[in-house]
C-alpha cells in the first residue's frame, strides 16, 4: 500500500558535512542502505527534495543529485506531480527472505452473535458522542492536555459516584473514586496495594480468566471457591484451612459465567468472613445494568458496614470497551496505596474521553443510553432463548437468563465445548467454552452466549447454526 500524498516523516541520513565525501553521495548511500536494510519499505514515499534539502539545511543540488542517482538504479520511483517512492517492484532477497507476520486485525469487537463481550455497539449514539468528543478535542485547555490527575478528572469522578450512589447503592463520595482505564487494571492495582505474592486470593469456581490471570500476575495463589445457584459458597471460605487469606474476588450481581445473583444471606456470610479474618472482598459488579426479571441487586458495597469492599466497575458493557474506562470506589484508608499503585501502573487515562465522558453523564446521555438498551437487549436475551427452544431443544440446556448480556448452556454430556468451539469458528462463530472458565481440576463443558452484539433475526439465525453443529457434536 502507498502512503498518502502530504508531508512525509523525514528519513534518518547519517550526513556529516566535515567528511571527505561529497553531500550528494552520502544522502544516496543513506537512502541505499535504509531501503536495503528495510528501514524504508517498497512503495513508501519519500519528502520531496526541497523538503529534504530544508531539512538538512543543505543546497537542493546535492538531494537532486541523489535522488537521481536512486531513481536511475531504481531504488526510487517517482512520476512528476505525484511523488517519489521507494520503487514498489523492488523485491530484493532480502524482502522474499523477511518472515512478515501480517497485522491483522484480532477482530474482538466485531459484531459477533454469541461474543460475550460485545455490548450492542450498533445502538450506540455515535452522532451525539462524537459531537461531545470535538467539542472537547476543539476546546480542551492547555492545562488539561498535559499530565492528569491519578484519580481522575474530578467532575468526572463526581459523575461516577452520584451515579453509584444512585443507580447501585453504593456507598461512596467523589473522594474515592479512581479512574482506571479497565476493570483488569483495576484489580492489578488492587492487587498491587493490597496483596502480597505469595497469599491466597479466593476465586469464584468457576469464574472470570481475566481476573484470574490479573491476580496470579500479581503473585497470588488461587483457592478456587465452588459457585452455586446462590453464588459463591461463602461458607467454604471458612473451611479452606488458608491462614491468611488476603481477598475474595466475586461478581455477586451477575456471577460471571453462572449468571446467578448473589442471595442475601450469602451476602452477609462473605462480609463477615471478610470482618473475621481481616480480608479485602474485590466486587466486580461488571454489567449489573441489565436485570431482567426483577429490579437490579444494590451492590454488596454497599451492605458492608466495615469498609472490607472494594468496587470495581466499567464502562465496556455500558458503553463501549475500546472506551477503557473503568473505576474503582476505594475505602479511604487504602486511598495512598491505591493512589500510589496508579501510578505506578499508567499514570492516569486519556483526558479526552474522560471530559468527554463527563459531558455524557452529566447530559443525562448515559441514563437515557441505559434505558433504552434495556430494551433492546431483552429483545436479543428473548430471541436467543427462543432460537435455542425452537432449534436446540434437548442439545442446549440454559443455565440461567435473569441478567447480563450472555447466556451459559449446558452441552450435552460427552460433548467438549472446546471442540464445539472450533466447529463454531470454522462457521464464523465465536462464543466462550465454559470449561475455560474452571482453574481448578474438574470442569463442565458448556458455552456462554453473548446476545448484546447482534440483532434478533442474527440471533435466530446463529441459533441453528450452533444446534446442528452440536447435534453433529452429539451424535
Ligand atoms: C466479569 C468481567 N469483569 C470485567 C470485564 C472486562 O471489563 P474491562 O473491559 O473493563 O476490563 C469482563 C469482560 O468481559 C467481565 O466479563
Amino acid at each position: 500500500m502507498r502512503s498518502t500524498a502530504g508531508p512525509q516523516v523525514l528519513p534518518h541520513l547519517p550526513i556529516d558535512r566535515e567528511a571527505r565525501a561529497p553531500l550528494y553521495q552520502q544522502i544516496y548511500e543513506g537512502y541505499r542502505r535504509a531501503i536495503l536494510a528495510g528501514l524504508l519499505r517498497p512503495g513508501q514515499r519519500v519528502p520531496s527534495t526541497r523538503a529534504l534539502a530544508a531539512e538538512l539545511g543543505v543546497s537542493r543540488l546535492p538531494v537532486l543529485a541523489a535522488y537521481e542517482q536512486l531513481l536511475h538504479e531504481g531504488y526510487l520511483d517517482g512520476r512528476r506531480g505525484s511523488g517519489t517512492y521507494v520503487n514498489a517492484d523492488l523485491i530484493g532477497e532480502r524482502k522474499r527472505r523477511r518472515v512478515v507476520v501480517p497485522l491483522a486485525p484480532r477482530d474482538e469487537g466485531g459484531l459477533h452473535p454469541f461474543r460475550v463481550s460485545a455490548p450492542a455497539l450498533d445502538q450506540f449514539p455515535r452522532a451525539a458522542w462524537a459531537r461531545i468528543v470535538a467539542r472537547h478535542a476543539h476546546a480542551m485547555p492547555a492545562e488539561l492536555m498535559g499530565y492528569g490527575d491519578p484519580a481522575g478528572y474530578v467532575p468526572l469522578r463526581e459523575q461516577i459516584a452520584e451515579y453509584l450512589r444512585t443507580a447501585r447503592a453504593v456507598r461512596c463520595e467523589a473522594s474515592q473514586v479512581l479512574v482506571v482505564s479497565s476493570s483488569l487494571a483495576a484489580l492489578r492495582i488492587a492487587s498491587a496495594a493490597l496483596i502480597a505474592p505469595g497469599t491466597s486470593v479466593a476465586v469464584e469456581e468457576p469464574g472470570y480468566p481475566g481476573a484470574r490471570t490479573a491476580l496470579e500476575a500479581a503473585g497470588a495463589n488461587l483457592a478456587h471457591i465452588p459457585v452455586d445457584e446462590e453464588g459463591i459458597d461463602s461458607g467454604a471460605l471458612g473451611d479452606l484451612g488458608i491462614s491468611a487469606p488476603s481477598a475474595a474476588y466475586v461478581t455477586p450481581s451477575h456471577q460471571y459465567p453462572l449468571g446467578v445473583s448473589m442471595t442475601a444471606s450469602r451476602r452477609v456470610a462473605l462480609l463477615a468472613w471478610a470482618e473475621r479474618t481481616g480480608s479485602w472482598i474485590l466486587e466486580d459488579d461488571y454489567d449489573s445494568e441489565y436485570r431482567y426479571v426483577s429490579r437490579p441487586l444494590g451492590a454488596l458495597q454497599g451492605m458492608d458496614a466495615h469498609e472490607r469492599v472494594i468496587y470495581i466497575g466499567t464502562f465496556s458493557k455500558v458503553l463501549f470497551p475500546a472506551l477503557r474506562i473503568g473505576y474503582v470506589v476505594v475505602p479511604p484508608r487504602l486511598w495512598e496505596a491505591f493512589i500510589r499503585a496508579r501510578e505506578a501502573l499508567d499514570i492516569f487515562s486519556p483526558t479526552l474521553y474522560q471530559l468527554a465522558l463527563t459531558d455524557f453523564l452529566a447530559e443525562g446521555r448515559f441514563a437515557r443510553h441505559i434505558r433504552r438498551m434495556r430494551d433492546v437487549y431483552r429483545r436479543r436475551r428473548d430471541a436467543l432463548l427462543a432460537g435455542l427452544e425452537q432449534h436446540g431443544r434437548g442439545l442446549l440446556t440454559v443455565h440461567n437468563s435473569d441478567a447480563g448480556l450472555h447466556v451459559p448452556v449446558w452441552l450435552p454430556e460427552g460433548v467438549a465445548d472446546t471442540a464445539v468451539i472450533t466447529s463454531l469458528e470454522q462457521r464464523g462463530l465465536t462464543a466462550t467454552p465454559l470449561s475455560t472458565c474452571y482453574g481448578g481440576t474438574e470442569t463442565r463443558s458448556g458455552l456462554l452466549l453473548g446476545f448484546g452484539g447482534a440483532d434478533e433475526r442474527t440471533l435466530d439465525r446463529a441459533t441453528r447454526i450452533l444446534a446442528n453443529v452440536v447435534a453433529q457434536h452429539a451424535g
